[in-house]
């Protein structure tokens, strides 16, 4: 025995290099051996400090053992600036200008899964290079209403699209090694008091509408880490909140990652040890929200949790869970020695983030083929209103940049017609001319202090004599637009741009409005003006893709993935309510009494009104044809499936792609359904002429509905319609089968 004892002592004794490799830092055992390992050798303390932050992006990792800390960054669209160890403050450094790509609102429109695989590879080299391990993003929050503050940086108002869109964006990205933080989960549908809004959905509601796009980046995204919402659900914050964290994620999907709080998402330690967050962020603690000494060491699960334990008041249960949790995520990152090495600022990433906004720009009018721009007859193109200019990849809250370049859609247009056309600039209306976004400067100086009437006359002046005439408004990213924290207070354009749109239509009737936003847009004047292009927040590369559209280079290919609706009352969320909700004590109570009535499934139902522009929509600079859809089998058996097929042919002059769309129809159901769900979609690239057979395959769940008192998905026996349509409102033809 003591022969035995002698030579344990003398191998532990040896340096490491001598000895063989501890488990937890080979790299050839699996994951889980590495966690259990690391786990086993950590503190008390040290497990305590992995559990929350140390600084505002990061969070401990265990210097003894040589495990490196965590870092983290927003956001969705590209790499955020370093900020201070603990402040928001800009830290200045030169060398982490990123790329923007588009928002992913332009991303959800491209109905494009290759694209989103594209855009998360891209972007997770980024984060790679940066040496970031946690990308705080994508959100995948259901567009409730057009004036929610942050809905483009989410994918729209369909579970279906954006469980599609989401998935591939997250495989992307983590296989750099990087992991994604899907957020914010869940229910955080709007920016007004979103730290105290508290939810109100049924079962159903929620597994049909609210839940899906994050089961779907969970099972099979595989994502690593997701981040709680600020928001309250059945009355508990989304941070601390058994159902949501416990039963639901890491019960029902098995999910084996973190949880991430939002940045100052949790209130109390008993209930973060006890339900579901794993890694603490941004805590305003007992008032330290300015950052004082040691800040950290006041987290709900720092030292009151560390106190708990001591006096033995909680055990290390929950704490070891939440530190194999976080351990893991180490391992999938900041360990995993099998991990690229990134790149940033890339030609591909540029191109990357072009082509993604070239195939998401949504063209949503053109009478008369104003577009494309027909360079052999227009020489003078006048160019008109302030989102021409200014700078897009700064605002909008945490996902605000700084960029190495942003092309503006001026500077695009300008670059792309040279030498072919004359192109005037005029400011049109002033919006919002501040050059400094979360301590980003823009280097702009929009001031401009004269009167709306001058600026529309000199507008009017440059669009009279021209061959045709952009109007480039919209929204920004600034407070009261599309911005995190606040959202928007009507659906109609700010800063009086429809008078300006109204006095170029009657000066030049070869008008196109050209709407950047990332939400529906009121358009009075639509009947007056012949063309209008719905583009988006594109990022590094607007003007270039935009140009690309406008000249025809590209035929747009977008799709609305939410619905524009003629008048905000037309909207559930504010015909019915509630939005800004009922305030009790410091709790506002918002119940969504649409149910799972949101978006297309509203407005198919109603009898006398009709969206603007319904979702789904978009044009194309060629025409399609669709053939009679079939089905292969009318009869689905319990696990069996239904083969659809349509054929779309391409009857233009010149190729373009088709988003080929495919609803599922309940025709009679116990409960009431939607007339239509969305339950496949397909992209095709046509010649022109060219005919392709495009075939979708149902199975039984595409449909059941969820039956919240049996708590499970329900697909009923009984007649269905497969519904082949280019849009929620042009369906192209409809077939029955049965399920049996
Ligand atoms: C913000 C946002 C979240 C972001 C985080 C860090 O409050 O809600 O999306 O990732 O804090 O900036």
């Amino acid at each position: 025995m003591k022969k035995i004892l002698f030579t344990l002592a003398m191998a532990a004794a040896l340096p490491l290099s001598a000895q063989q490799k501890p488990v937890y830092l080979d790299d050839s055992k699996p994951i889980e051996e590495r966690v259990e390992d690391a786990l086993g050798r950590m503190t008390l303390r040290e497990k305590i400090d992995v559990i929350h932050a140390q600084s505002k992006f990061s969070s401990a990792g265990v210097r003894r053992l040589g495990i490196p800390e965590l870092w983290t960054d927003d956001g969705p669209h590209g790499v955020r600036p370093e900020v201070l160890w603990d402040e928001w403050d800009q830290a200045g450094w030169t060398n982490d200008s990123c790329v923007a790509f588009p928002a992913l609102t332009c991303l959800s429109a491209t109905w494009n899964p290759d694209m989103a695989l594209l855009y998360g590879r891209s972007i997770g080299e980024e984060a790679r290079y940066r040496e970031k391990d946690v990308l705080l993003g994508p959100g995948v929050n259901i567009y409730r209403t057009p004036l929610n503050g942050r809905n483009f940086e989410y994918f729209g108002e369909d579970p279906y699209l954006t469980s599609r869109m989401v998935v591939p964006y997250v495989q992307g990205v983590q296989s750099n090694g990087v992991a994604v933080c899907v957020k914010h989960y869940a229910l955080n549908n709007h920016e007004v008091n979103r730290h105290n809004t508290n939810v109100i959905v049924d079962d159903r509601v929620l597994y049909e509408i609210y839940l899906p796009a994050f089961k779907a980046a969970v099972q099979e995204g595989k994502a690593w880490s997701i981040m709680s919402a600020y928001n309250l659900y059945e009355g508990k914050h989304c941070g601390q909140n058994p159902r949501l964290l416990d039963e639901i994620l890491k019960g029902e999907w098995s999910f084996d990652g973190a949880v991430i709080s939002d940045w100052g998402g949790i209130h109390d330690t008993g209930q973060a040890i006890a339900h579901g967050v794993d890694l603490e962020f941004g805590s305003w603690t007992d008032g330290l929200s300015n950052g004082a000494a040691n800040a950290y060491d006041n987290y709900y699960l720092a030292l009151p949790y560390l106190k708990l334990i001591q006096e033995g008041r909680v055990t290390t249960r929950e704490l070891d869970d939440k530190v194999r949790r976080v351990l893991r995520l180490m391992f999938r990152t900041s360990m995993n020695t099998r991990k690229p090495f990134g790149s940033m600022c890339s030609p591909e990433h540029y191109a990357a983030a072009r082509q993604i906004g070239e195939e998401g720009i949504v063209l949503l009018k053109n009478e008369g083929d104003v577009l494309p721009i027909n360079l052999e007859a227009v020489k003078k193109i006048a160019v008109v209103g302030e989102n021409a200019v200014k700078m897009m990849t700064v605002g909008g809250g945490s996902s605000s940049l700084k960029v190495q370049r942003e092309i503006s859609p001026l500077e695009g247009i300008r670059r792309r017609v040279s030498g072919r056309a004359e192109v005037v600039y005029a400011r049109g209306y002033v919006g919002d001319a501040s050059g400094e976004y979360n301590g980003v400067v823009t280097g702009q100086d929009l001031r401009d202090d004269r009167t709306p009437e001058e600026l529309i006359a000199e507008a009017v002046e440059a669009a009279r004599d021209a061959d045709c005439v952009l109007f480039i408004g919209g929204l920004n990213k600034s407070a009261g637009q599309d911005c995190e924290d606040s959202d928007r207070a009507g659906l109609e354009l700010p800063y009086g741009q429809d008078r300006v749109i109204e006095a170029l239509a009657q000066a030049n009737k070869n008008l196109i409005v050209v709407n950047i936003s990332g939400n529906a847009v009121a358009m009075p004047w639509l009947d007056r003006v012949p063309a209008v292009v719905q583009d988006w927040y594109l990022g590094s590369e607007a003007g270039t893709s935009l140009a690309a559209v406008l000249v025809g280079d590209v035929n747009p290919s977008g799709r609305l993935p939410f619905t524009f609706p003629a008048r905000l009352e037309d909207v559930p969320a504010h015909q019915l309510g509630e939005y800004t909700g009922t305030r009790t004590q410091d709790t506002v109570n918002v119940r969504y009494n649409e149910g799972i009535f949101v978006g297309y499934r509203w407005a198919d139902k109603q009898k006398k009104t009709k969206p603007l522009f319904p979702f789904g929509y978009g044009l194309s600079y060629t025409t399609f044809e669709y053939g009679k859809p079939t089905v292969d089998n009318a009869v689905m058996t319990a696990d069996g499936s239904v083969t659809v097929r349509v054929r779309v042919k391409n009857t233009g002059s010149r190729e373009g792609q088709e988003v080929v769309q495919l609803y599922v129809s309940d025709v009679k159901a116990s409960l009431p359904r939607p007339v239509k769900e969305l339950k496949g979609f397909q992209k095709v690239r046509l010649a022109p002429g060219e005919e392709k057979e495009v075939v979708f395959t149902l199975r039984k769940d595409a449909l059941s509905f969820f039956d919240a008192d049996q708590h499970r998905w329900v697909a009923e026996p009984g007649k269905f319609e497969a519904i082949v349509a280019a849009s929620a409102a042009d369906i192209k033809g409809k077939v029955a089968f049965e399920l049996e």
